[in-house]
């Protein structure tokens, strides 16, 4: 079968295509033939050599994805062949806490991930994907959905009537726009560019507001809320947009820390959580357990990934490229069928 491995650090262009042997499914693993996946902005890092753990190469990127079962080990219970499933971002985490996720069972690094015509997955490690999405659609949920997911409900148990504040247009922003709103939850969104925000609203976004234009957009979010603030942060700018998401919080508030697209300097000021009585916490995707979640909530609700591009499997540089350059509008996703 053929598979892109990273080869060697320090850039997209040490992706390659190359034959590998057909796996086998062992006796509680199932072998999937991928038909979509997807990239984060964690698949351009370990490309680049930034990501924050160096893994062993060569190296299938990708931790989303979505496949056909087209084998079973003999001891497998939960899938049968025919079945379509997204395999999940940690293997070993099923529910529970984050203490029940172990670094070293994480797909696309140090797992083999599902950049490749053929995945062999844990049984444990999958899911069924809600049966009214695409496969380009499925192929979304594993990181940035769980995500989102994991933030305002597994974590934020959040509430009708609350307002999500989410950070940028990306994939993780999309699906936490939609989920919020699908709770009742009252939505704002930062974007640098008005004809994105004009996107969101389209979404269901209630309100957007420039960052570029508005370098103290926390003001403008206490002046939306009548200076009450926003209850839930999806904080993906990092250091240098935290001063803000701090100064927008409501008291009480719960601040997502996610990512660091603004870079990893910075400084803030602990009495500003004291004040508000802010709980801030890092989200690492989430388990199974939310998986499974997010995937009734999708279903229940009739919710499809926002997707901004569709590249053929083969141009995962590209589409990598175009992850880390092309500021895109949602998942940007990889068709294994083209
Ligand atoms: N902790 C976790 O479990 C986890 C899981 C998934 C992702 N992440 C991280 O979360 C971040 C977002 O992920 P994603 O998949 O949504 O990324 P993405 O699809 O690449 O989207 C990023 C968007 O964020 C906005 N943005 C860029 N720089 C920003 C800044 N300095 N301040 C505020 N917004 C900014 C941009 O929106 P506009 O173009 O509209 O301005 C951009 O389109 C990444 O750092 C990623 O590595 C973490």
């Amino acid at each position: 079968m053929r598979a892109i491995e990273l080869q060697a650090p320090g850039g997209i262009e040490n992706l390659r295509l190359v034959e590998r042997p057909m796996p086998e499914p062992g006796g509680q693993e199932i072998l999937v033939r991928v038909k979509a996946s997807a990239v984060n902005y964690r698949d351009v890092e370990i490309a680049r050599g930034s990501y924050h753990t160096n893994f062993t190469l060569p190296l299938v990127l990708l931790s989303d994805g979505v496949g056909e079962v087209v084998a079973v080990g003999a001891g497998v219970s939960r899938f049968t062949v025919g079945d379509r499933v997204c395999g999940t971002f940690w293997q070993r985490w099923v529910g529970g806490s984050f203490v029940m996720a172990e670094a070293s069972y994480q797909r696309g690094g140090p797992v083999d991930g599902m950049l490749s015509e053929f995945a062999r997955l844990d049984e444990q490690a999958a899911v069924l994907a809600p049966a009214h999405l695409s496969d380009v659609e499925a192929a979304t949920l594993a990181c940035a959905g769980v995500t989102a997911w994991h933030a305002l409900f597994t974590e934020g148990n959040l509430k009708p009537g609350e307002t999500v504040l989410s950070l940028g247009t990306g994939g993780v922003s999309m699906f936490a726009l939609q989920f919020a709103r699908a709770a009742g939850a009252r939505v704002m969104i930062t974007s640098s560019s008005d004809e994105k925000l004009a996107r969101a609203k389209e979404l269901g976004a209630h309100d957007g507001i420039n960052y570029r234009d508005n370098p103290d957009w926390a003001s403008v979010v206490l002046a939306l809320t009548g200076e009450r603030g926003a209850d839930h942060i999806m904080e993906v700018g990092g250091p240098q947009s935290f001063a803000q998401s701090l100064k927008a919080a409501a008291r009480c508030a719960q601040i997502n820390v996610i990512g660091y697209l603004g870079g990893s300097e910075g400084s803030i000021n602990p009495l500003d959580i004291f004040r508000r009585q802010v709980r801030a916490r890092g989200i690492p995707v989430g388990s199974r357990e939310s998986f499974e979640a997010m995937n009734r909530a999708i279903a229940v609700n009739g919710l499809r990934p926002v997707i901004d591009t569709v590249f053929p499997w083969q141009k995962a540089a590209e589409a990598l490229r175009y992850l880390e350059h092309g500021s895109p509008f949602g998942k940007v996703v990889l068709d294994h069928m083209q």
